[in-house]
């Protein structure tokens, strides 16, 4: 489909599908530098209609009552309609709509990153077969351009890590908690008003919606879709203010990260998404709130870090309008093509070179808080446990609690694999003089 031309005016029509938080940002900021967006792009920008669950409710954003609609595919069906923003969520439904956008040969506009996780492989089919377009900005840290980046400005690099913070939400929460020493419900409530948090939290919470934006990453950068199984998927639950004050004490921060790696000579990768002690000096280490940092390390650019606001109204709506300016510059048959067959045999042809890793060949640092009885010996105990499986033990910190007769240890090991890690805690929670389940985090040391 092309911009159709009516008196010499060129007109890109709009169907904004889900018109919640993302979608009622686009329309705000799009609708006030319409006329300068116009002028720039010589096109005619026509909000054709949206598309909610509830016509009646009160929005932020007003528009014409005529323009809401409650079929998404009836939107999608209207000939005036030549890109679809797909802003509802969701994987059903989303699906459905963005298949049939595509293969009625329309540009479909998307910050939905569950979608692309799950169905990007049939997605990105669908556009090289149907000649449309598919662009998904959004979908990774908020306002920062990531896909762009890696599938323009660092095209010239293969990738040995990128690690990063992409969960502004989890972010949001550690940082608050750890500088005003506030509960986690307290701080998710603030998260949840301002419209950092997933329809569904829990995929922020668990650390799944961190995984669907790694599964992207990793697709753009080395070629595979990532399967669940394969992976490493730990939310933040689990984590206390007591946690952040001892990492902190031990010269780390906690946060919340996506590591992809590849080892090139092994023809490995792994993929896994958890909370993380991050040196305090290090540029991640002091990426707080909302904001997102992705460290880079190519083996041409060398590393580069990008920060900005990874959640939220106004950060997404700049992502999405992005898109916006190059769906229009795609009808305009002005802009660079992506997902193009050439495009999607080189992916292919990259994720066959590789395979993922197993806990064996993982070699991680570690981070260990447990609690022990205060008895003699029980010490020693753990760290024979360690010694059997080799882990090297880097720092300890040992904290008294006055008046009870148990302690709290925390310790720092060298590299080990993860497959030693796992044993060694199989046989520590299997000690009667460790008190609770121990808590394990991995160090992250990035570049920068
Ligand atoms: P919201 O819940 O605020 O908005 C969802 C919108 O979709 C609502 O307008 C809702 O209608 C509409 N909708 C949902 N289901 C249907 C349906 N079955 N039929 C018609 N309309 C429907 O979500 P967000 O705006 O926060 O998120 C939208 C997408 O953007 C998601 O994929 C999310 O993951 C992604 N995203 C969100 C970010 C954020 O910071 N919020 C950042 C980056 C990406 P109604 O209003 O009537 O309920
Ligand atoms: N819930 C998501 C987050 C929104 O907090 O990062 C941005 O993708």
């Amino acid at each position: 489909m092309s911009i159709p031309t009516s008196s010499n005016t060129l007109k890109a029509g709009l169907g904004i599908v889900g018109f919640g938080t993302v979608g009622q940002g686009v329309w705000k900021h799009l609708a006030a530098t319409k006329k300068n967006m116009e002028n720039r792009l010589g096109v005619k920008i026509e909000l054709i209609g949206v598309c909610v669950r509830n016509p009646d409710r009160q929005r932020e954003v007003r528009i014409p009552r005529t323009a809401i609609h409650t079929d998404p595919c009836k939107l999608v069906d209207d000939p005036r309609v030549n890109i679809v923003c797909e802003l509802m969520g969701g994987t059903t439904l989303a699906r459905e709509v963005t298949l049939r956008a595509l293969r009625l040969g329309k540009v479909v506009v998307s910050a939905n990153k569950a979608l692309v996780c799950e169905h990007g492989a049939e997605i990105f089919k669908t556009v090289s077969k149907c000649g449309g377009q598919y662009f998904f900005e959004a979908s990774v840290a908020g306002g920062i351009p990531i896909i762009k980046s890696l599938r323009e400005g660092l095209v010239a690099n293969r990738f040995s890590e990128i690690a990063g913070i992409i969960n502004g939400t989890c972010n949001y929460l550690l940082t608050r908690m750890e500088k005003e020493g506030l509960s986690y419900e307290t701080v998710l409530k603030d998260a949840r008003r301002l419209g950092y948090v997933e329809a569904d939290e829990s995929l922020d919470l668990d650390g799944v919606d961190a995984y669907h934006k790694a599964v992207i990453l990793a697709f753009l950068a080395h070629g595979k879709w990532v399967p669940r199984k394969n992976t490493l998927v730990e939310g933040i639950r689990a984590v206390t203010l007591e946690d952040i004050q001892r990492a902190l004490d031990f010269g780390y921060r906690i946060k919340h990260v996506a590591v992809i790696r590849r080892d090139f000579a092994k023809g490995h990768m792994t993929l896994g998404v958890y909370p993380a002690l991050i040196p305090l000096d290090k540029v991640l280490a002091r990426v707080d709130g909302v904001y997102n940092g992705i460290s880079l390390t190519g083996d041409v650019v060398g590393t580069t870090t990008l920060v900005g606001r990874g959640a939220g109204q106004d950060a997404t709506a700049s992502a999405v309008i992005g898109d916006i300016v190059d769906a229009i510059r795609t009808l305009k048959g002005a802009a660079f093509k992506f997902l193009t067959r050439t495009d999607l045999d080189f992916y292919t042809a990259l994720g066959q070179t590789m395979r993922m890793a197993t806990p064996d060949e993982i070699q991680s640092q570690f981070y260990l808080r447990f609690s022990l009885r205060d008895e003699s010996g029980v010490s020693a105990e753990v760290y024979r446990i360690l010694a059997e499986e080799k882990i090297s033990v880097a720092r300890v910190i040992q904290y008294e609690h006055a008046g009870t007769r148990r302690g709290t240890h925390t310790l720092s090991t060298y590299p080990v694999s993860e497959a030693s890690m796992e044993r060694a805690l199989r046989k520590l929670r299997k000690l009667r003089t460790v008190l609770e389940t121990p808590l394990v985090l991995r160090i992250l040391s990035p570049e920068n």
